[in-house]
């Protein structure tokens, strides 16, 4: 009997936990995280990206492209997300904060932001190579080949040591 109600609990706990997943948390674009992010002394997270190609990626796609979902799906965030969950991204963003940290609904409060854990728990993503890799492949008609230490160099924005 306890064993049955025992597992019982646990089976509610993963309808539960699923549930979570299903409502799932929204992707808010890269202007909300500027709100923080953008300050010289902690890094300026948004003046990097904006000036990389991520934040560019939509300028290198002409006329019908721009709509192509076959090109979106890596030149835009807006391109590989699921549209219910779209809240304030925009397809200019390009490749987007979120693209790489996953949605911010979540995680954009002070109280959670402050605590690595916490973020994680609201939906933060800390990137590792299969994030980049998940464009960075033959699928892409430009394919360069991918080496994640010299690519990373390029697009890195960390938060820089206090003296
Ligand atoms: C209300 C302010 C605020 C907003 C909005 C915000 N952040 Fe943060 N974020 C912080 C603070 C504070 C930290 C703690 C680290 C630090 O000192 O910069 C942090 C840390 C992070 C980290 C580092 C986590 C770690 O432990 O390595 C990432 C990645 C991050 N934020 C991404 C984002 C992204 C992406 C967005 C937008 C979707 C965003 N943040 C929005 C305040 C914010
Ligand atoms: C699988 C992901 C992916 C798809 C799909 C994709 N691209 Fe790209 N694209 C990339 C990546 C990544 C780069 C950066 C090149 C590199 O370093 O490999 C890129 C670069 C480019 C460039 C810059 C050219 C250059 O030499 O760097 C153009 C133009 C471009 N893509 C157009 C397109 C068009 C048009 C489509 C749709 C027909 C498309 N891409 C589909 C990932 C993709
Ligand atoms: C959502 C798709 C996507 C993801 C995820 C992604 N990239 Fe990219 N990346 C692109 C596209 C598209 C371009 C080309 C932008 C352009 O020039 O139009 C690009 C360009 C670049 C470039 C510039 C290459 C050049 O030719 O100068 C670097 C460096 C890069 N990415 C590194 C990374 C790293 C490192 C990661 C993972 C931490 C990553 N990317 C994740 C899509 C992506
Ligand atoms: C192409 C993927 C990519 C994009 C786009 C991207 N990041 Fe990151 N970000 C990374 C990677 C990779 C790291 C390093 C993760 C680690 O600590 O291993 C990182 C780290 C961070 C950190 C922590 C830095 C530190 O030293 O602790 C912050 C804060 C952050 N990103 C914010 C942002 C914000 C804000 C944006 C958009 C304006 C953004 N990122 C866009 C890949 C990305």
């Amino acid at each position: 009997m306890y064993i049955k109600s025992l597992l019982f609990a646990c089976f509610l706990l993963f309808l539960g936990g699923n549930y979570v997943t299903a409502q799932d948390y929204e992707y808010i674009g890269a202007a909300k995280c500027k709100m923080c992010h953008n300050k010289p002394a902690t890094g300026a997270q948004y003046k990097q990206w904006a000036d990389s190609k991520h934040a560019k990626a939509m300028e290198s796609l002409k006329g019908d492209e721009k709509n192509d979902p076959k090109c979106l799906k890596c030149h835009s965030t807006v391109g590989h997300v699921d549209e219910d969950l779209i809240a304030s991204l925009k397809v200019e963003e390009g490749v987007s904060c979120e693209s790489c940290h996953g949605p911010g609904s979540g995680y954009k409060a002070k109280s959670v932001m402050i605590s690595r854990e916490k973020s994680i728990a609201k939906g933060l993503i800390i990137p590792d190579e299969s994030t980049c890799t998940a464009c960075h492949n033959e699928e892409s008609p430009h394919f360069k080949g991918f080496n994640y230490e010299e690519y990373l160099a390029k697009v890195i924005h960390p938060v820089p040591e206090k003296e």
